[in-house]
């Protein structure tokens, strides 16, 4: 049995004085059970990370996706503070700065220059201004998660304090779904400045969604924007760009460039990316900090090692394939599905009874934690993980159905849950 005694202090604490007690939504205590699971970190390891408490989970949430080698990583380490103990923010440009965007322009297909920036947000901000400066056009078509700048979080239900009239120039359209699409582009003819999407969402892209996408979208005079800020460097060294072999004129990265440190880039066709000697504004103080830099040199170095992706997939597929044989053994196909790619997925929970959808995660969540693995409903990897962890996980995973299954049976979940439920900000349209 963990104690959280430190934990649940420091979080009465930071909840005074910091909104959700966390800098990102899915990081906060709403997000586990309350009262039974770790809010703050003391270290991490390899796969492993201790609480402060000093309970140790595997961690499968790896930071929501930045951590790719694995914390605490010896090169990484070594080629930070080698960088630490000259200078981080600069007056001038630091040497890496040079190695890094070379490095990108050769392992990305459609890098021919690269702007770095900060977030994955800021990425594909700056891409959105690059596309609209370039056609002249105001409209956006999107699909997936691109942040929280106005122009995208304003096409969500989250877009309260966004101004309507820059909600009303973004528009969605579906995955995987050409003729919406193709309908959307025909709607707004002459208007659309940029296509964006997530390339790889759910199962990943229909053969020839991408092409034909790419197709489509230059036939009415857009550009195609790949937000890879997941994508890249998780699922292959160039993305889904690489994995389709279909190149954008532009795309977006972050998360897990850096193995933890914060660095995003814009990168794409040399024509788009000098519109910034013009003036089209991308400029960050903290643009060129080279601490991250060492870190994402040091990060791609090890990524570019033959094995690494064929490692993660390998441990991917035995979590994905396990976890689809625990839900048919327990007989839970109508509360519990998965999606995803090996090296990236999640588990869908739905309601059921007199059981919500959240009712059914907080157990899983609950019995997870006791089990000693931190994970989000999506699960990521790091090139540390190996077959012992999966086994563990999936050990937890069993444990964790077995419960759900017990709770369907019961139509209750009283008497199961030990501290808070799953309590998300954002909340989906309940069944
Ligand atoms: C696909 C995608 N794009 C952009 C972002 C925004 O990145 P950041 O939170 O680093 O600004 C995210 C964050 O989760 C993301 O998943």
């Amino acid at each position: 049995m963990h104690s959280f005694r430190k934990s649940n202090e420091l979080l009465e604490r930071e909840i005074k004085v910091s909104p959700l007690a966390s800098q990102t939504f899915s990081k906060s205590y709403r997000y586990f059970c309350k009262g039974v699971a770790p809010s703050f970190m003391d270290y991490g390891k390899g796969c492993y990370i201790y609480d402060v408490d000093g309970n140790k989970f595997i961690d499968y949430m790896c930071a929501l996706g930045p951590i790719t080698v694995g914390y605490n990583n010896p090169i990484v380490n070594k080629a930070v503070i080698k960088q630490v103990k000259k200078f981080s923010s600069g007056s001038l440009q630091s040497e890496l700065e040079v190695q890094l965007a070379e490095k990108l322009c050769q392992i990305i297909p459609c890098a021919e220059m690269v702007r770095f920036v900060k977030n994955g947000g800021d990425a594909t901000t700056a891409a959105i201004r690059l596309a609209r400066a370039y056609t002249g056009h105001d409209l956006i078509l999107m699909s997936g998660y691109h942040g929280m700048h106005d122009w995208s979080i304003g096409a969500s239900e989250n877009n309260k304090g966004v101004p309507k009239a820059v909600c009303e120039l973004t528009k969605t359209f579906k995955y995987n779904d050409l003729a919406d699409i193709k309908a959307k582009l025909e709607e707004n003819k002459g208007q659309v400045a940029a296509v964006i999407l997530e390339p790889i969402q759910s199962n990943g892209p229909d053969n020839g969604y991408l092409q034909s996408l790419k197709e489509l979208t230059h036939q009415y005079g857009a550009l195609l924007i790949f937000d890879e800020v997941v994508s890249g460097f998780r699922y292959a060294l160039g993305g889904a760009s690489e994995l389709y072999s279909v190149i954008p004129d532009l795309a977006s990265f972050g998360k897990g460039m850096g193995n933890g440190y914060a660095i995003s880039a814009v990168v794409g066709r040399k024509d788009l990316l000098q519109q910034i000697e013009e003036g089209v504004f991308v400029s960050t103080t903290f643009g060129g900090d080279s601490v991250p830099m060492a870190a994402a040199l040091a990060t791609i170095s090890i990524l570019e090692k033959p094995g690494y992706y064929k490692h993660i997939n390998k441990i991917g597929t035995m979590l994905k394939e396990g976890i689809e044989e625990l839900i048919q053994k327990y007989m839970l196909q109508n509360v519990l599905s998965v999606s995803g790619m090996p090296a990236h997925c999640g588990i869908a929970f739905d309601g059921c009874g007199n059981l919500s959808y959240l009712d059914i995660q907080s157990i899983y969540s609950q019995v997870m934690i006791e089990n000693g693995i931190l994970v989000f409903a999506i699960y990521n990897l790091n090139g540390s993980h190996t077959e012992k962890e999966a086994k563990a996980y999936l050990d937890a995973t069993d444990k964790a159905f077995a419960l759900i299954r017990k709770a369907v049976d019961a139509n209750s979940i009283e008497g199961i849950l030990n501290g808070g439920k799953v309590d998300p900000v954002f909340k989906r349209n309940i069944k």
